[in-house]
């Protein structure tokens, strides 16, 4: 199968770019899938996590020495909980320590709720140029499964509102979910398309162990959508973007040309980013060596810590050539545009031959799971779709 054609005559890799990553780690309340770094507590010091936030965006730009940014990101836990003061004081730091390129991404991820949504305009006041909302579903019966907090109303009053203030909005659904029928996800989707910007992200639910939804699995009372019916709402929601003009440009993100979250770009395609807050990660090239970043994970040790050493970096470490493959892999094979050659040979000094068994790869294009040519690397539809599978064989 040939690969899908890039915009551009010259097939020469996009620039990666460099991103920044501010994770706010708490929500109003914890939903019943979800395992991200969230929690809930009562009562935020917000002038104390705002300096701390600060300090450690210091201490990485300190790290890095000149750099521009190419976009930042709030992501949580539910970053719309924040002060818009706060975001504002973020994007200004980072403009005075980094600067932004002209055309630089700033994103939010937001909730759906009317207290959230009215710090939406007070978000495009600090400089958010792109607003993420976290919908789910579309109808109340399904939010409530989801535990979520919000009704399907406030969701599409949300999407409008973002509409209306950001020039550019996206917003994610989980489908798959258990009991869902094809009709009702072909219209909740058709819904959702009348509704979109210039990018949906559409996730399949996963049950994931440490969560309510991962206790009720083992306990016998959750039954989560059996693979060939999830696999059947995956291709027909993949056919329903493309006829839309929004194809899928990763896994589960869709866009239309141009629209394409830039920051996550970044990281599919290996770039470097600083993470600050919670948990976050980071990639950093230094002084020739890339180095994989990872912070205190507690919100609480993370404040302690920041607050003493104005920043709390768990751990350090080089990233090793034949990792490095490893992970430019794992992330890149996510997108339709696949993995390009001259970029393995810039982060790991040999070319993708060299880090791969000829054998496997070969069955892999053989079995139509891979395609390659001259630039480029890149998954099929049918090598997406499991792409665990495909990374064990290629990477043993
Ligand atoms: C950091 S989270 C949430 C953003 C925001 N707090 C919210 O919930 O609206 C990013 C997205 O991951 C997706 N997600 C989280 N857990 C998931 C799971 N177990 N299965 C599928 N999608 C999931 C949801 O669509 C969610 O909006
Ligand atoms: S899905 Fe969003 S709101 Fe729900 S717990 Fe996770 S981060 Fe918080």
């Amino acid at each position: 199968m040939a690969l899908p054609k890039t915009r551009t005559a010259v097939q020469a890799a996009p620039q990666p770019g460099f991103g920044l990553y501010v994770h706010w780690p708490f929500c109003q309340s914890k939903c019943p899938y979800c395992d991200f770094n969230s929690h809930v507590r009562s009562e935020i010091d917000e002038a104390r996590w705002r300096r701390g936030l600060l300090a450690e965006l210091d201490h990485f730009a300190g790290r890095t020495g000149p750099r521009r940014l190419t976009s930042l990101f709030f992501g949580g836990g539910t970053p719309s909980l924040m002060d818009p003061g706060t975001v504002g004081a973020v994007i200004d730091r980072a403009a005075e320590r980094w600067g932004f390129t002209p055309d630089a991404e700033i994103t939010l991820e937001a909730n759906p709720g009317s207290a959230d949504a009215g710090r939406f305009a007070g978000y495009r006041a600090a400089g958010v140029g792109r607003l993420s909302l976290g919908i789910q579903a579309l109808n109340d019966s399904d939010l409530r499964f989801l535990g979520r907090r919000h009704s399907a109303a406030e969701a599409v009053a949300a999407i409008a509102l973002a509409a209306r203030l950001f020039p550019r909005h996206s917003f994610d659904l989980i489908y798959a979910r258990p009991g869902q029928r094809v009709e009702s996800w072909k219209a909740e989707l058709d819904q959702a398309l009348g509704m979109a910007g210039d990018h949906l992200s559409l996730y399949q639910l996963t049950i994931e162990a440490e969560t309510p939804f991962g206790a009720a699995f083992r306990r016998g009372e959750l039954q989560p959508m059996a693979e060939e019916e999830a696999a059947r709402l995956y291709e027909l929601t993949q056919e329903m973007m493309e006829r839309a003009g929004l194809p899928a440009y990763e896994i589960s993100n869709h866009a239309r040309p141009g629209g394409e979250s830039r920051h996550n770009l970044t990281y599919w395609r290996y770039g470097d980013y600083a993470g600050i807050g919670p948990g976050a990660h980071g990639r950093l090239t230094i002084g020739g060596a890339k180095l994989a970043f990872r912070q205190h994970r507690a919100p609480e040790a993370w404040l302690a810590q920041v607050e003493r050493q104005g920043r709390a970096t768990r751990t350090q470490a080089p990233i090793a050539a034949e990792e490095r493959f490893a992970e430019m892999a794992m992330m890149g094979l996510r997108l339709t545009e696949g993995l390009w050659r001259s970029r393995i040979e810039e982060e790991t000094g040999a070319p993708l031959e060299h880090w791969v068994d000829k054998a496997a790869l070969d069955r892999l294009v053989a079995g139509g799971f891979l395609a390659l040519d001259a630039e480029r690397v890149a998954a099929t539809p049918a090598g997406r779709q499991r792409l665990d599978a495909v990374l064990a064989a290629l990477l043993t």
